[in-house]
């Protein structure tokens, strides 16, 4: 091996320790991460118009967790805790982590909830036993679920949980709280939300959230309501 290959690749190992050390440093200070959209973000056209999806995911979701990553200094203990248990102890912490803890977890479970239309499947069998026992059908979850939605007062979430004692509920919470929160009156697990903030619907419904609300379940993807009804089953 000639001299200049042996230093190249030395300088490259080296080069490559430093890359991997300095990464290291800052997923240490900024633990958490952005998720990708599980799809493209034209992929609920025409229900959500690939802009908004676009500056929704890439500007307002960004902030949040650039903002989380902001109070970690701060508060080192959230290097130690992974999204779900941030929430449940959200009391802990001030009002910018609850804010932008809160938004991060919302959001990062909004996508996961919604798929191209038509391609978000139905409410399975055990799902569809659960709401007929807590709603009488889907169409009663429906109609309740959006009339939640519609009368969330300025910014925030509507949500089908399941309660401790396994039966399910509809709640809402105000600007980035989730039924997760050690501090919200109505607590549970999270298998359906819907983002109601102006930010999710404004660019092409303008004022008309009942008009969002009432497309938006043909994103719905059920196949997820369906996994995690089953997981939030398994934990009790
Ligand atoms: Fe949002």
């Amino acid at each position: 091996m000639r001299p200049n290959t042996l230093t190249a690749l030395l300088a490259a190992g080296l080069l490559t320790g430093a890359v991997m050390l300095a990464s290291a440093a800052a997923r240490e200070n900024a633990p958490f991460i952005l998720p990708d959209l599980p799809y493209a973000a034209d992929a609920l056209e025409p229900v959500i118009d690939a802009q908004t999806m676009e500056i929704h995911h890439g500007r307002h979701h960004r902030a949040y967790v650039n903002n989380l990553n902001l109070k970690v200094n701060e508060y080192p203990r959230l290097k130690t805790l992974n999204l779900e248990q941030l929430q449940r102890e959200i009391s802990s912490f001030d009002t910018a982590v609850r804010n932008n803890g809160g938004g991060h977890y919302n959001h990062s479970l909004f996508w996961t909830l919604m798929a191209a239309p038509g391609q978000g499947g139905e409410p399975g069998k055990a799902l569809m036993a659960a709401i007929e026992r807590d709603f009488g059908s889907v169409d009663a979850l429906r109609t309740q679920f959006s009339a939640a939605a519609a009368g969330v007062f300025g910014a925030g979430w509507a949500w089908l949980i399941v309660r401790d004692d396994g039966r399910l509920a509809i709640t809402t919470t105000p600007n980035q709280d989730n039924p997760l929160m050690d501090i919200v009156a109505e607590r549970g697990t999270p298998i359906l939300a819907l983002d109601v903030w102006e930010h999710a619907y404004y660019l092409k419904y303008r004022n008309k959230r009942a008009d969002y609300v009432e497309v938006w379940w043909q994103v719905v993807n059920w196949t997820e309501v369906e996994r995690r009804f089953g997981n939030a089953q398994a934990r009790k």
